[in-house]
């Protein structure tokens, strides 16, 4: 297919574009030569027919519901994978065998500390400061702290940032939360697992030991994992544009943590859960979807719609699953997931919904079980971010070593004023 070619005609002059295949997926139309070849640019401002990189990380089919990480089905990681291991495929390209993942998983765990330093970063925040705010802060401000691995054409500098970043997020945010409640930090233990080791700084407390539940455990490692890496999403996006013009990695991934914050992104997991909690119980649930259906209400259902999955989010299936495992062992029900539920069978039978092929995301059941180990809605984002440092950084990681990288610089479609004098203020 190496002649396959796209034909564009401006003006009664055509010009011809190489399209470009990849392994699997929509081909491309490569029009890096377009404006200097016809003096026009593309127009696509949500970026929803563009494609910009190559990547071999992860693979979308929106229309099928598919989500592979470097080949492996998301279903199946998070059936028979574990956080650790899933972060090692993203960042290698394969999965670790025994010793490998060992080998990871002790230079993950001795990067968990922060610089104590870090900790007055802390103090100068509110108690009530969003845990979002705080990791944009602290996070952006590691660079202040690890000079010795901020040279990025460095491969060694690349992995040492990369391995403290996934090593410290859990730290920071697990701090993030031990500030807004007043109690005192928890230094990491490296005896635990990565997942164990941040339910410990979270929930546990100095004057006691900590039990890990097993379930919380497994669960949190599993919302871990759906959460990883997600292709060119708008975070992801994020990073690749801050880290194109050199810019350090830590403050490339505060950029991404700035961006996931957004309630269309990231911040949709806690925005669904007080939408939920807003609808309170199933008689309500028609009038929120009329408010939803409605062009003058803003009201949009959070966690329903993708801009990529025109089915059933993958990750959402396997949310839902992992609700009821823990309800299951924690014994606990909550009637908001009730909600939920009664909530997505509405909306799916709606034709407004169906025309438009919206559906739960990654982001509609999640709440109900963050809530249910215990963290207030603030910390959603925060997870969201903890466990997306890992895609971000990988893809971060393939953007830099690419030796045909280059800064990313957008044009536009200019609508402003054409040249004019300037005018006196005597005169205006
Ligand atoms: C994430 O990109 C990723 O991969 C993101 C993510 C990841 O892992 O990184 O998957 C994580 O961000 C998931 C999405 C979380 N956001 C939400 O749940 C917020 C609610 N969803 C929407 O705001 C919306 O669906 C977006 C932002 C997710 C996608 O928006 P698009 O692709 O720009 O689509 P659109 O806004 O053009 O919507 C198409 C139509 C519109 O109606 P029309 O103008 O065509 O008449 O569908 C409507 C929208 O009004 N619509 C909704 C809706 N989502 C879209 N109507 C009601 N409720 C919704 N949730």
């Amino acid at each position: 297919m190496a002649d396959k070619k796209a034909q564009l005609t401006i003006g009664g002059e055509t010009w011809n574009f190489p399209i470009m295949e990849g392994s699997t997926g929509p081909d491309v139309v490569d029009i890096r030569k377009l404006y200097a070849s016809t003096g026009a640019f593309t127009y696509d401002p949500g970026f929803t027919s563009t494609a910009s990189c190559e990547s071999a990380l992860t693979y979308i089919d929106g229309d099928e519901g598919v989500l592979l990480h470097r080949g492996y089905p998301i279903g199946q990681l998070a059936e028979h994978s574990n956080f650790m291991e899933v972060s090692y495929l993203l960042l290698n390209g394969e999965l670790p065998n025994a010793g490998e993942l060992a080998d990871f998983e002790n230079t993950i765990s001795r990067h968990t500390m922060l610089h104590e330093q870090l900790m007055t970063f802390y103090r100068g925040f509110r108690r009530d400061a969003h845990p979002m705010a705080v990791m944009c802060g602290v996070v952006g401000a590691l660079s202040a702290f690890y000079h010795d691995s901020t040279d990025i054409s460095d491969p060694e500098h690349r992995r040492i940032s990369s391995h403290r970043l996934i090593a410290k997020m859990p730290t920071i945010a697990a701090m993030a939360y031990k500030y807004a409640v007043g109690q005192p930090f928890m230094y990491p233990d490296n005896s635990l697992s990565y997942t164990g080791n941040f339910l410990r700084m979270t929930f546990g407390v100095p004057a006691e030991n900590y039990e890990i539940h097993p379930a919380v455990e497994k669960a949190m490692d599993r919302i871990f994992i759906l959460h990883a890496d997600h292709e060119q999403n708008a975070s992801t996006s994020t990073v690749r544009l801050a880290g194109s013009s050199g810019a350090n990695p830590f403050a490339c991934i505060a950029a991404g943590i700035a961006c996931l914050w957004g309630p269309a992104h990231g911040g949709a997991n806690e925005a669904c859960l007080n939408m939920l909690r807003e609808i309170g119980t199933p008689d309500r649930i028609p009038h929120y979807i009329e408010r939803a259906k409605d062009k003058n209400d803003p009201f949009r259902l959070m966690g329903f719609g993708h801009r990529v999955y025109k089915n059933y989010d993958p990750r959402a299936t396997v949310m839902q699953k992992t609700v009821r495992e823990v309800f299951d062992a924690l014994n606990v029900t909550d009637p908001i997931f009730e909600v939920a539920l009664q909530l997505e069978e509405m909306a799916l039978n709606d034709d407004y919904f169906k025309e438009k092929r919206l559906f739960p995301n990654v982001d509609f059941y999640s709440g109900a079980i963050l809530s249910a180990i215990g963290f207030p809605t603030t910390m959603f984002t925060a997870l969201f971010a903890l466990a997306r440092t890992v895609g971000w950084v990988a893809q971060w990681n393939e953007m830099i070593s690419d030796p045909g990288q280059k800064i990313g610089r957008p044009r536009q479609l200019y609508t402003g004023p054409t040249e004019r004098d300037y005018v006196p203020v005597s005169q205006r």
